[in-house]
């Protein structure tokens, strides 16, 4: 049974839900799903923006042709190659050979690289600043490069405001029978799910996330039209104020992020005192075992926090492994402008702080305060001090992570 929405009285929503997804890109717990959302455009012309993932391949092709209603289809407009979203080209195209692929030469080249050279035979190549008009409505292009792929583009329907954003501004998590961002607690229930998306996905790409939402500074938008998770037609200066943040590598939150790698529980016990000792002192704490938790949860707090502690044994002579994997992560992603406290085990030779540190100079604007704790096998009375100046750098160092 199909399952569509309206967006607008032209606009109707096409996507679907996947809430048996145990790993996104297998790399990603996301226990509570995600939505492909695709765009069917009815006016003289009829155009559908992106597809979907094969997950929903059913669901998807019904959907498309209910909302068409017997109509053919004139343009399929790619914006983003990522086969969550491009999967169904083939089967769209199969079912409708009328329709012109209107895409980037970028996506073209993908499209040929996945499908092989035959669908790439009915394009029209697009680049920024380009106009396709669909009768009431007049499509522009907006390049995207690295938003996260280098083909992306979005598009902009000039009469009724909308910004159809490819990736951005999407979120993790499957869409509770909601369509719009405002028919739920977003704070409450998505907000964290949304830092989570972009950050991984994303996050590496703040300088290009940036140059975007300059372009879309000029723009009168009354609506964001995301290909995961809700649209946007309320409070858009909220999701545009995140965005600008996570892009920028600015802090959200006043605190302490303490993420600890331990092996039998005395650098877990370490970390327990220090953030006694911040709360002490007043300051928020938020603590996370990079054992149980998933790295890219916590790589999305990292981007959520000013203030950063890193408290790992060592392993092998090199950084406990799953520590050392999140600092390869929070590299990968970029993270910056950040202040961070270590702390160290070792029962005969720490290694570890010394190896963060070296990880955390190659970072940009990562100021790694002075007080190590370094433990030997457990953290003895002699070495509450240690403990007590770290929190202090902690608790003085509120405000020295702002956007550069
Ligand atoms: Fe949702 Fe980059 O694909």
């Amino acid at each position: 049974m199909h399952c569509t929405k309206k967006v607008t009285e032209d606009v109707i929503w096409l996507g679907g839900n996947d809430r048996r997804i145990s790993l996104f890109e297998g790399v990603y717990p996301i226990e509570r799903g995600v939505a492909y959302n695709s765009y069917l455009l009815l006016d003289e012309k009829t155009a559908l923006m992106d597809t979907a993932d094969k997950a929903i391949a059913g669901l998807f092709l019904e959907n498309l042709e209910y909302a068409l209603g017997g109509r053919g289809l004139d343009y399929l407009i790619v914006q983003h190659m990522e086969p969550d979203h491009a999967a169904l080209i083939e089967a769209v195209l199969t079912r409708h050979p009328e329709a012109t692929v209107v895409c980037s030469a970028k996506a073209l080249t993908f499209i040929g690289q996945f499908f092989g050279p035959k669908l790439t035979e009915k394009a029209k190549v697009i680049k920024e600043g380009d106009t396709l008009e669909l009768g009431r409505h007049s499509l522009n292009f907006i390049a995207a490069p690295m938003v996260h792929w280098p083909e992306v583009m979005m598009t902009y329907d000039a009469a009724d405001r909308i910004l159809f954003s490819a990736d951005g501004f999407g979120t993790f998590g499957a869409q509770d029978g909601a369509l719009f961002a405002d028919e739920v607690d977003f704070d409450r229930d998505y907000l964290d799910a949304a830092r989570w998306y972009y950050t991984n996905i994303v996050g590496k790409y703040g300088p290009q996330v940036q140059a975007v939402l300059k372009k879309a500074a000029g723009a009168d938008i009354a609506m964001i039209c995301p290909l995961h998770g809700f649209v946007w037609r309320k409070d858009l200066g909220c999701i545009l104020d995140k965005y600008d943040k996570w892009s920028s590598y600015t802090p959200e939150e006043d605190g302490v992020l303490i993420a600890y790698a331990s092996i039998y529980g005395h650098t877990e016990n370490a970390a327990e005192v220090l953030a006694a000792a911040l709360r002490r002192r007043g300051v928020k704490t938020k603590l996370y075992d990079c054992s149980v938790t998933h790295k890219s949860v916590i790589l999305s707090e990292c981007f959520r926090y000013n203030r950063l502690v890193f408290a790992a044994a060592t392993y092998n002579a090199g950084i406990y492994t799953p520590m050392k994997e999140l600092l390869e992560a929070l590299t990968e992603h970029n993270l910056q402008n950040r202040t961070v406290g270590l702390m160290e085990n070792g029962s005969w030779g720490p290694m570890a702080a010394k190896l963060m540190t070296g990880i955390l100079e190659g970072m940009k604007n990562m100021t790694v305060l002075a007080p190590v704790v370094t433990m030997k096998s457990a953290l003895t009375e002699e070495q509450l001090p240690q403990v007590e100046a770290l929190a202090d750098a902690l608790a003085g160092a509120s405000h020295t992570a702002e956007k550069e």
